[in-house]
C-alpha cells in the first residue's frame, strides 16, 4: 500500500507586496497562503479538488515582517466522511539572524468536491504514531467544539439587513 502523504511544507518569503501600511505583511496576505497551504496538505493526501469548508479563529501572535522567511508546517489531522481538518502552524524566520518565531496556528475544514459539486469521500486516515493519534483525538473534540458553537452563534444570528445602509 502506498504511503499516506499527510504532511506540506511550504516556505514563501514575505516580499513588499505582501506589506498593510504599517509597512509589516497583511494579515489578508497570510490567510491566503495559509488557504493555499491547507488546500494543496488536503489536496495532495486525497488526490482530489477540495475546497475551503471554514478556518477556526485565527489569532496572530506576532506581526511577520517583509523580508522574512515564512513557513507554514500543514498536517491533515483528522478525516470524516469526506472532509479533512488541516493545522498548519507559522513560523516567521529572520534571515540575517536566523531567529525564528512561531506567529500563527489554524486549523481548516476541506471538504472533498467531486465533478458535480458534491461532497464525495476521502481516504480513512492511517494512524501510524502516538502524536498522530494525538492530532487526532484533539482534531475530534475540535470538531465537536465547532458543531456546538455553529449551533448556538445560528441561534444567534441577526440578519443584516440591507434597508439599513
Ligand atoms: C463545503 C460544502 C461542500 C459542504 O456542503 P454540504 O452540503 O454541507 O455537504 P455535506 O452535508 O455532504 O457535508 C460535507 C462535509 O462538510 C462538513 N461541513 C459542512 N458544513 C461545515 C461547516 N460549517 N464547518 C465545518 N465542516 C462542515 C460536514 O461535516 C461534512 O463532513 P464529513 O463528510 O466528513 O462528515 C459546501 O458548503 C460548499 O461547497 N461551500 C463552498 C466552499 C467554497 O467555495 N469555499 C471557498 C471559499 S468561499
Amino acid at each position: 500500500m502506498t504511503k499516506q502523504e499527510k504532511t506540506l511544507t511550504m516556505t514563501v518569503l514575505m516580499t513588499p507586496d505582501m506589506a498593510n501600511f504599517s509597512g509589516n505583511v497583511h494579515g489578508g496576505s497570510l490567510l491566503k497562503l495559509l488557504d493555499q497551504v491547507a488546500y494543496a496538505c488536503a489536496a495532495k493526501y486525497c488526490k482530489n479538488y477540495v475546497v475551503t469548508a471554514a478556518l477556526d479563529q485565527v489569532f496572530f501572535r506576532q506581526q511577520v515582517n517583509v523580508g522574512e522567511l515564512v513557513t507554514f508546517y500543514a498536517r491533515v489531522t483528522h478525516v470524516g466522511r469526506s472532509s479533512m481538518e488541516v493545522g498548519v502552524k507559522v513560523v516567521a524566520e529572520h534571515l540575517r539572524t536566523n531567529d525564528k518565531r512561531h506567529t500563527t496556528s489554524c486549523y481548516f475544514t476541506m471538504v472533498a468536491i467531486d465533478e458535480h459539486g458534491n461532497s464525495c469521500e476521502v481516504p480513512r486516515l492511517i494512524l501510524e504514531t502516538d502524536t498522530e493519534k494525538k492530532h487526532f483525538a484533539a482534531a475530534e473534540l475540535r470538531k465537536k467544539l465547532r458543531q456546538e458553537s455553529l449551533a448556538k452563534s445560528s441561534a444567534l444570528f441577526v440578519e443584516l439587513s440591507e434597508d439599513e445602509f
